[in-house]
């Protein structure tokens, strides 16, 4: 008893003494909130100390890179090719929950607490307001005007997302679209259903067919994919959550359209049963594995399906535009940004980093190795990327890409997706029907839109 006692006051003194040593780093550099030269001043910092000893060059940087779980060689690829070609900086991976709202709310708490323990991280497309507000995330205009970086070679929807205030938060990685992927053993061409009705009967007697369990599958858990799923039910017959003024326009019998072909589709025989624990990961698991003819997911969808080492359906891949609605076929728009955290103390590495990733050289790694679109409209002409992934030069890819429906936007985004992911989670519990759903939106939205 007594020595272990003992042992744990050993172990106390030493996290101390830890904890004091890096509380000195940290008062060196924590403060300031994003004046201009600030990353100039971390940098100084980083070599001044290496310089002590006189042999600066030897000197490796450790970085910390998070992103949620990534079921792709890509993250691996791009760390160990930028790794490679930096020898001065070592750039480690930390996974975060794959759902984007629990990889949200882990940030916010290490960026509430100032945390320095990641230097880069991926925001999703709907984060930027919010963390440039909070003011988490370092402003990047000094770099891109340092570095002479195009701005206008980035798709602009996708890098206006990475700008608020007038200024550049983050760097567009790629951009995400809703599709329909299908398995061609399974369905022939000219057989892939055009309407959500079509989608409903061929899931229906496909169901069992040729090894599978299902019919279709989707993201129906309450969490952010729901809110994508829901968006492209709605706009797919003709709804929107909000009108081009920003005012809440939910309650249309457009929307309630949607919600209901929604939730026949997601409370059908021919989906799991416990879909509404569905995830990305559980969705692209299933359909890997040869469980369904048809899922709804985003393009590393095809990359993975067509993975020999992981999947059961490779070579037997096609990719279309979700089914249409009255109003035709949407696709909600997503995508991943890279950014540096104002926190970390390796700031200027940290901006190589993301350079890399989000430039020509990264996305054209994570668009070969993990089936990413790029936010370079250059690559789409690029033949290994073409070859790896052939659906991109599809006109119902570019169609969906261009055409993709944006979610709110909002500084208090989190408030507003979570007013629509449990009005229609409880419609599809069957709680409430998709017009009381659609009531309570339209209650809820205008109380955390003022
Ligand atoms: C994808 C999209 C992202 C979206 C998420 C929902 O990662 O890129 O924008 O929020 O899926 O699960």
């Amino acid at each position: 008893m007594k020595a272990k006692y003992w042992l744990l006051s050993l172990m106390l003194l030493v996290v101390v003494a830890l904890a004091a040593c890096s509380g000195g780093d940290d008062g060196t550099s924590g403060e300031g909130d994003g004046g201009t030269d600030e990353g100039t001043e971390e940098t100084d910092g980083d070599t001044g100390e290496s310089a002590g000893e006189g042999e600066s060059s030897d000197e490796v940087v450790e970085l910390v890179y998070a992103r949620g779980q990534d079921s792709t060689k890509a993250s691996e690829m791009l760390i160990q090719e930028f790794n490679d070609t930096h020898p001065n900086i070592n750039v480690t991976f930390r996974e975060m929950p794959s759902d984007t709202g629990q990889q949200h709310d882990a940030y916010v708490t290490m960026l509430n607490a100032e945390s320095s323990e990641i230097d880069v991280m991926d925001l999703d497309v709907v984060w930027p307001a919010e963390f440039a507000q909070a003011g988490y995330v370092l402003e990047l205009d000094r770099f891109l005007q340092r570095d002479g970086i195009e701005t206008s070679d980035y798709n602009q929807g996708a890098l206006s997302a990475a700008q608020f205030n007038g200024k550049t938060w983050a760097m567009p990685k790629f951009i995400d679209a809703g599709m329909l992927f299908y398995r061609t053993d399974l369905v022939g061409e000219g057989e892939v259903p055009q309407t959500w009705d079509d989608l409903m009967s061929s899931a229906s007697s496909l169901q069992g067919e040729g090894g599978t369990e299902f019919g279709y599958l989707m993201q129906a858990k309450q969490y952010e994919g729901l809110v994508c799923n829901a968006v492209e039910f709605i706009a797919s017959y003709g709804g929107t959550i909000l009108d081009e003024n920003g005012d809440v326009a939910v309650n249309s019998p457009e929307t309630i359209k949607g919600i209901s072909k929604l939730v026949e589709v997601a409370t059908s025989d021919f989906v799991p049963g416990n879909i509404n624990t569905f995830t990305e990961v559980e969705s692209h698991t299933a359909f890997i594995e040869g469980q369904s003819p048809y899922i709804r997911n985003w393009p590393y969808q095809w990359n993975l399906a067509n993975d020999e080492e992981q999947s059961e359906i490779a070579g037997n891949v096609g990719v279309a535009p979700l089914p249409e609605g009255d109003a035709g076929s949407a696709a909600a728009l997503g995508g991943w940004m890279s950014a540096i955290n104002k926190y970390s103390e390796h700031k200027e590495e940290a901006w190589e980093f993301v350079k890399f990733m989000t430039g020509p050289e990264g996305q054209k790694i994570s668009a070969i190795h993990g089936g990413l679109a790029p936010t370079l409209p250059a690559l789409f002409e690029d033949e290994e990327i073409l070859e790896a992934n052939p659906f991109f030069t599809q006109e119902g890819f570019q169609n969906a890409l261009e055409g993709a429906v944006s979610r709110p936007v909002a500084p208090n985004y989190p408030e507003v997706s979570e007013v629509i992911q449990i009005n229609v989670s409880k419609a599809i519990a069957g709680e409430l029907t998709p017009e009381e759903a659609v009531a309570a939106m339209e209650e809820e939205l205008k109380a955390v839109m003022q």
